[in-house]
C-alpha cells in the first residue's frame, strides 16, 4: 500500500508512521510522497531526514480549504507518486469535492479529540473548556463536512486536573502516534469495511 501524507505542522504524526516502517512494525506500506501548503513546515525538513520525497506545493486562493487549481495540483502529485491512500496528518485545509473524488474512501485523517465531539481546531482546548474528564483521538475517513466522516478507531486520554493546553495536547498525542501505525497496518491488510457510517474490522485473513 503506497500512502502519501499531507500535513501543514510539525509532523510529529508522519515520524510515527515512518518509525513504524523502519522498524518493521508497520508491514507492506510504503511512504510515496509528503506534500505540504506550508514552505517552512516541519513535516518536510522530517519527510528528507527519512529520505521521503516530498514537495511544498503552494494554495494561494483560499485561506483553509483545497479548492481549484492548486487541488489539481496535490491530485496531479499524488497521482503521479502511484497513492493509494492519502494520509492527512495536521493538513490545515478542507478537502473538496475533486479530491474526494479522485480518492474515494481512500482519504483518512486523525484529529486530536473523541469525534463527534470537538471538532475543527484546538480541539484540546475546547476539551479543557468543557470540562470533560476524558477525550483523546479519532481517525476516520475523510468527506465533505469538517471531520464527520466514518470514524475506523478512536483512543482514549484522562484528562488530568492540573492540565494546561500544552500538557492535554502531548497525552493525546502520545496516543496518536499509536493509534495512526496501527490503522494503517488494518488498511494495509484490507480489513477496514465501510457500510455507511459505520466500520468494521475484519478478522486478519489466514
Ligand atoms: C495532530 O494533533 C492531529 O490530530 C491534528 O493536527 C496535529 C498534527 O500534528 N489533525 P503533527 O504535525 O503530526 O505533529
Amino acid at each position: 500500500m503506497r500512502i502519501s501524507v499531507l500535513g501543514s505542522g510539525t509532523g510529529t504524526n508522519f515520524v510515527a508512521i515512518a518509525q513504524a516502517v523502519a522498524r518493521g512494525e508497520l508491514r507492506n506500506v510504503d511512504i510515496a510522497l509528503v506534500l505540504s501548503d506550508i514552505e517552512n513546515a516541519g513535516i518536510l525538513a522530517r519527510a528528507q531526514e527519512f529520505g521521503v520525497p516530498c514537495a511544498y506545493i503552494p494554495v494561494t486562493n483560499f485561506k483553509t480549504k483545497l479548492e481549484g487549481p492548486p487541488e489539481q495540483a496535490y491530485i496531479e502529485a499524488l497521482r503521479a507518486a502511484g497513492t493509494d491512500y492519502v494520509v492527512l496528518a495536521g493538513f490545515m485545509r478542507m478537502i473538496k469535492r475533486e479530491m474526494l473524488a479522485a480518492f474515494p474512501q481512500r482519504i483518512i485523517n486523525i484529529h486530536p479529540a473523541l469525534l463527534p465531539a470537538f471538532p475543527g481546531i484546538h480541539s484540546w482546548e475546547q476539551a479543557l473548556a468543557y470540562g470533560v474528564k476524558i477525550t483523546g483521538c479519532t481517525v476516520h475517513f475523510v468527506d465533505e463536512g469538517m471531520d464527520t466522516g466514518p470514524i475506523i478507531a478512536q483512543a482514549a486520554v484522562p484528562v488530568h486536573d492540573d492540565d494546561t493546553p500544552a500538557s492535554l495536547h502531548a497525552r493525546i498525542q502520545q496516543e496518536e502516534h499509536r493509534l495512526y501505525p496501527r490503522v494503517l497496518q488494518w488498511l494495509a491488510d484490507g480489513r477496514v469495511h465501510i457500510q455507511g457510517r459505520r466500520t468494521f474490522l475484519v478478522p486478519p485473513g489466514p
